[in-house]
């Protein structure tokens, strides 16, 4: 079958690379993909946005199956755009219609989705613009920090911890006179939980579901989680504290209650739910979900996947999820990821990248990379993903360090203690 997959960074380099061994996977197609996609099938360059764009390109390459990576087509409609056209109803999309997608469009939404179906999480109340005053005195009445979150996709800055109430009174007035746009034109105040964050990734056809290895990610730009965040620096799996115990009690309190939740409220659901959480006093509580894999989570998840992707894509679209069995390996995976230098804050694109060949025990899965006259140059903030997997957490992490520092543009930066910490 030819199958086209939507979206350009690690996480879809990672996809590619799966899927392309697969035996079912005629011709792959990725859009737009990046410098390093075009080794798994082929990029065409147009926007997974724009709907029309997809559509000719699903029957002019005659595609009988859709994978889509990032949350932004799937949260404006495009498994709904399918279903409706008869030309591509056949057509079968990975990722949730609009009902699903929301679970990370809104948050609004998916606080009151856990408290409707009991899934422990911060409590927390939302405000607008009309209920300002009711909100303002909220946070006189809580303790500091709190966490203020816009409601809609912000690109991953939507999300403020402040430690005064002042600030987060002010705070609070600025996202709800436009900060973040629409983004923010309703705020979920939220109760700040301490604890240790990881995630945890469920493939689901609306009535099964297998969960997939969990994985810890790196937010923060600076060694030893310092500094600005970013959409991700690195990543392990599996996570040592999360024993066999507690994955347990992750899949009885939260995986089957937000599947049946689902049910219930007549959600038709296809895809990868993300749970976003943290582990405080042994229990875990969501912190966020999303409608799609993390990045950089996917490049240590996917290699530990021992069955074939498209098989279990397939088998997602016709429902027959419960008839898959799982076969993930049990070494260990790290990602190191190499980014721009500024980023996360104003860096320069167009650095020439050498020493991709000189990897000895990792891959590099490439994200904001782009091919210019046979030369691969940096294109994006996240620009490589090393990845090693390994017998031992310790190998995989030296290893894929130590070819972290074997790739060189002018400017690079990787952070050099991504999972030491779990040691
Ligand atoms: P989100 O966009 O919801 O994932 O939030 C971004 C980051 O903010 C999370 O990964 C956490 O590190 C942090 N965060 C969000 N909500 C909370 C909370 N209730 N308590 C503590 N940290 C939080
Ligand atoms: N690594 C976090 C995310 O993909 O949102």
């Amino acid at each position: 079958m030819n199958i086209l997959l939507l979206g350009s960074g690690g996480r879809e380099s990672a996809f590619a690379w799966k899927m392309s061994q697969s035996s079912l996977c005629g011709k792959l197609f990725i859009a737009p993909g990046n410098g390093g996609t075009a080794a798994y099938g082929k990029n065409i360059l147009i926007d997974p946005n724009d709907f029309e764009a997809v559509k000719a390109v699903v029957l002019k390459e005659n595609i009988t199956l859709v994978v889509v990576g990032p949350e932004e087509p799937l949260v404006n409609g495009i498994h709904d755009f399918f279903l409706k056209d008869p030309a591509l109803a056949g057509v079968p999309v990975i990722g949730p219609k609009k009902e699903g997608a929301i679970l990370e469009g809104s948050k609004d939404f998916s606080k009151q989705f856990m408290a409707r179906h009991g899934i422990p999480t911060a409590g927390s109340r939302s405000f607008t613009a009309a209920t300002l005053q009711e909100g303002l005195v909220y946070l006189e009445n809580h303790l500091t920090p709190i966490v203020l979150k816009a409601d809609g996709l912000a690109a991953g800055k939507g999300v403020l911890i402040l430690d005064n109430t002042a600030e987060a009174q002010e705070e609070l007035k600025l996202m709800l006179s436009g900060k973040f746009g629409a983004a923010g034109t309703t705020v979920v105040v939220e109760e700040f939980l301490s604890g240790i964050e990881l995630s945890m990734f469920v493939l689901t056809d609306g009535d099964h579901y297998v969960i997939l290895p969990e994985a810890k990610d790196y937010k923060r730009i600076g060694q030893a989680d310092t500094g600005l965040n970013t959409g991700g620096m690195g990543s392990v799996s599996p996570v040592p504290f999360a024993h066999e115990a507690f994955l347990k009690e992750v899949e009885q309190d939260i995986i089957i209650p937000t599947i049946n939740g689902l049910k219930k409220d007549n959600i038709d659901y296809t895809g990868f739910i993300f749970f976003g959480l943290i582990k405080v006093n042994e229990k875990p509580y969501v912190i966020e979900y999303n409608c799609r894999m993390g990045d950089p989570e996917t490049e240590s998840v996917i290699p530990r996947i021992e069955n074939d992707l498209v098989e279990l894509f397939v088998a997602t679209a016709q429902k027959r999820l419960h008839e898959v069995t799982l076969n993930i390996s049990p070494k260990n995976a790290a990602t190191v990821m190499i980014v721009a230098g500024g980023y996360p804050g104003e860096y320069e694109k167009g650095k020439s990248i050498t020493g991709l060949d000189n990897l000895r025990q990792s891959m590099a899965f490439h994200a904001g990379t782009i091919a210019e006259g046979g030369v691969i140059k940096s294109n994006g903030g996240r620009v490589l993903a090393v990845t090693s997997l390994q017998d031992t957490q310790f190998d995989a992490l030296q290893c894929a360090t130590a070819d972290a520092a074997r790739i060189y543009f002018d400017g690079k930066y990787f952070r050099e203690d991504i999972g030491f910490d779990l040691m």
